[in-house]
C-alpha cells in the first residue's frame, strides 16, 4: 500500500511555479514509464481526467487515446467542450461514443435510484469495454484518480473507475494525479493551460442528471433539465461568491399551470423545476447559502420559458436532514 500513500516530502502545490515543477517531473515520469506505447483514458471531461489528459498529451501525444462517453445525462455544452478543448486545442486522439440512446433506453421505466447509479455504472464499463477491444497496442490505462479518492476509496466515482473492466483489459495502470488534492489538480490544470470552465467546475456526480431527473428518466423531463441546469449554472456563476455546488433537480410530479391564449385563460399540467445551491467543505454536512432574491427572480423568468415547466421552487434544505442530491 505504501506506493498509495503520498510521500511526506511533497510540497502542498499551491503556486503556478510549484505546478509547473510537478507537470516537468510527471513529464520525465510518464515518459520513462510509457516509452513509445499506448494508453488508454476515459475522460469525462471533469477536472480530474482532463488533467490527467492534459498530462499525458503533453509527455506522449498522439499515443494517448481518449475515450469520452456521452451517456446523455451530461450537462449542457459538455460533450462540445471536451471534442473542442482536447480534439481541437490540443490535438488529442479522441474517440467521442455517443451512448445516448443505449443509456436512456436501459434507464427507460427505473425509479430506484440505486439500480440508476448501477445501469449507469454497468454500462459506462461496457461501453468503455467495447471501444478499448476495437483498439490495438494498448499497455496502459490511465485513471483521473486522485488522493481523496484513495483515501476515502469508497469510490463516489465507482461508475468512472474502470476497475470493473474485464480480465483482458485490465492494463497497467497510469495515474499521474493521485497523491494531489482537489485544489491541487486545479492549480496544475490551470498551469496546463485548460479553460477555467473546466478547472474550476463544480462537483459533478458520475451518474450526471440521471440523479437529478428524479424518478424514471423520461427524454423530455430530461431535456428541461438540462437546459434549467445551463440557467441556473449561468446566473448563480455571476455572483461575486459562487456556492460549493448549485443546480437543479426536476421531480416526477406534475402541478397545474395557466395560460392565457386570446384573453382566455388555459389551464394544464407542468413540471417543477427545484434550484438547488449548498456550501460544505466535505460534502457530509452541507448549509444553504443565500441567493438574492432578484437572481431567483431572473432565474424563474427563464425557467418557465423551457417546455413544459410551469413552476420553479428553492430548496432550503440542509443536510443533514436532506442529502445535496434529490437521490
Ligand atoms: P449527497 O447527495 O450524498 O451528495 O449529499 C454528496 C456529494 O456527492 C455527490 N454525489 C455523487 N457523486 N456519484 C458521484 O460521483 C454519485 O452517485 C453521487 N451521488 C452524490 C453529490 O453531487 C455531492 O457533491
Amino acid at each position: 500500500m505504501s506506493e498509495n500513500i503520498r510521500p511526506e516530502s511533497m510540497a502542498r502545490i499551491t503556486t503556478p511555479e510549484l505546478a509547473q515543477a510537478f507537470i516537468n517531473d510527471q513529464i520525465a515520469a510518464l515518459k520513462a514509464q510509457i516509452g513509445e506505447k499506448k494508453v488508454l483514458l476515459a475522460l469525462s471531461g471533469g477536472v480530474d481526467s482532463s488533467v490527467t489528459a492534459a498530462l499525458l498529451i503533453k509527455a506522449i501525444g498522439k499515443n494517448l487515446v481518449c475515450v469520452h462517453v456521452n451517456h446523455g445525462l451530461l450537462r449542457k455544452g459538455e460533450p462540445e467542450q471536451v471534442i473542442k478543448v482536447f480534439r481541437d486545442e490540443l490535438g488529442a486522439t479522441l474517440i467521442y461514443v455517443d451512448a445516448v440512446d443505449r443509456f436512456l433506453d436501459k434507464l427507460a421505466g427505473v425509479s430506484d435510484p440505486e439500480t440508476k447509479r448501477k445501469i449507469i455504472g454497468k454500462e459506462f464499463i461496457d461501453v468503455f469495454a467495447e471501444e478499448a477491444k476495437k483498439l490495438e497496442g494498448i499497455e496502459f490505462l490511465a485513471q483521473g484518480t486522485i488522493y481523496p479518492d484513495i483515501l476515502e476509496s469508497v469510490g463516489v466515482k465507482a461508475h468512472h473507475n474502470v476497475g470493473g473492466l474485464p480480465e483482458d483489459l485490465r492494463f497497467e495502470l497510469v495515474e499521474s494525479v493521485k497523491f494531489l488534492y482537489k485544489d491541487e489538480v486545479r492549480v496544475v490544470g490551470k498551469a496546463l493551460g485548460l479553460p477555467d470552465g473546466m478547472v474550476y467546475r463544480q462537483p459533478f456526480p458520475g451518474p450526471g442528471l440521471g440523479v437529478r431527473c428524479v424518478g424514471a428518466i423520461t427524454r423530455d423531463r430530461l431535456e428541461a433539465l438540462r437546459e434549467a441546469d445551463a440557467i441556473v449554472r449561468e446566473e448563480i456563476g455571476k455572483l461575486p461568491e459562487t456556492p460549493w455546488q448549485y443546480f437543479c433537480a426536476i421531480p416526477d410530479i406534475q402541478s397545474t399551470g395557466i395560460k392565457y391564449v386570446d384573453g382566455k385563460g388555459e389551464r394544464y399540467m407542468g413540471w417543477a423545476v427545484v434550484i438547488r445551491a449548498v456550501n460544505t467543505v466535505d460534502a457530509v454536512t452541507a448549509t444553504v447559502p443565500e441567493i438574492p432574491f432578484a437572481v431567483l427572480c431572473k432565474m424563474r423568468d427563464r425557467i418557465v420559458k423551457i417546455p413544459g415547466i410551469n413552476r420553479v421552487l428553492w430548496d432550503i434544505s440542509e443536510k443533514p436532514v436532506a442529502t445535496i442530491e434529490w437521490e
